[in-house]
């Protein structure tokens, strides 16, 4: 393809930024996703993930926390931008053009701040090798940028990108929160070949990513190293609420499950498997 560049073996060179995952990142990314999916519209890649329902709060602009929410997460990792990035990406969400070759690939997710709290206004700038590993250098083919809207989501449409020498798959982006520093990153795709050999690869920025429709579709939620008012955390289900996993709920509260109503008889932060019909410790049936 004219004007289109391709990296060499060397580019992006792996250096010292490979890093060992991190379990509760993971766990907590699991839980953000669920919380928000179950308010917020949600996103077709995360639909099959546990229902750990939360309920946004009066106004309805931000979720609740979770128990597992409020503890100064790590923010996202920051990886090398490579030689390839443009500036002045045109503003868009879908980098597919008429007759582009390659597999179908959307990529959904929410933006955080530190105490969890979805960001508004972010900047993402998203850019990509091509089906055959190579980038536009010239013009800005596969690249775009967007932002987040008012619950912090984002979603792109693109492309699965190419193999290129010397890397593993991945797609790079940029992200800035309104007044704040720019983190210049990378995501990876889960049972690469490569990513046991390319240095670069930190498993703490594997998308979650399956295949849906001829195409694939991809999770990642990000947290950006911004300071926010921690809120007022988690608050439990009003009497009377449908039973969900991931609430705090004390004794004396009601909720039904399965068209029936359940009394707790003891404060927990519920989870899957702990139903109300399953844990007669916890709930009794009225
Ligand atoms: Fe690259």
């Amino acid at each position: 393809m004219d004007g289109a560049g391709t990296h060499g073996a060397g580019t992006d060179d792996p250096g010292t930024e490979g890093r060992p995952g991190s379990p509760r990142l993971v766990r907590r990314k699991t839980v953000l996703r669920a919380a928000l999916a179950a308010t917020a519209a949600i996103p077709v890649a995360l639909a099959g993930g546990p229902a750990l329902a939360r309920t946004f709060a009066a106004g309805g602009t931000a979720p609740q926390l979770t128990p597992a929410c409020d503890d100064g997460d790590d923010p996202t990792p920051e990886q090398m931008e490579g030689p390839y990035f443009k500036p002045r990406s045109p503003q868009r969400t879908s980098l597919l053009e008429p007759g582009m070759p390659g597999t179908r690939l959307t990529v959904t997710g929410y933006v955080f701040g530190r105490a969890c709290r979805p960001l508004a206004g972010v900047l993402l700038d998203f850019w990509q090798a091509d089906d055959n590993g190579a980038y536009d250098n010239t013009g800005y083919r596969l690249r775009g940028h967007q932002f987040t809207d008012s619950r912090g989501s984002f979603a792109l449409t693109t492309i699965v990108p190419g193999l290129y020498p010397g890397r593993t798959r991945h797609l790079h982006v940029k992200l800035q929160a309104p007044g704040r520093p720019v983190l210049t990153t990378q995501l990876y795709f889960p049972n690469e070949p490569r990513n046991t050999t390319d240095t670069l690869f930190d498993p703490r920025l594997l998308m979650t990513v399956r295949d849906a429709g001829g195409g694939r579709e991809a999770a990642f939620d990000f947290v950006l190293d911004v300071p926010q008012d921690p809120g007022p955390g988690p608050t439990p289900t009003p009497p009377g609420g449908t039973w969900a996993a991931g609430v705090t709920y004390r004794a004396g509260d009601r909720a039904t499950y399965a068209g029936r109503g359940y009394l707790c008889l003891q404060p927990h932060t519920s989870q899957p498997g702990w139903e109300p019909p399953a844990v007669p410790a916890l709930w009794r049936a009225e």
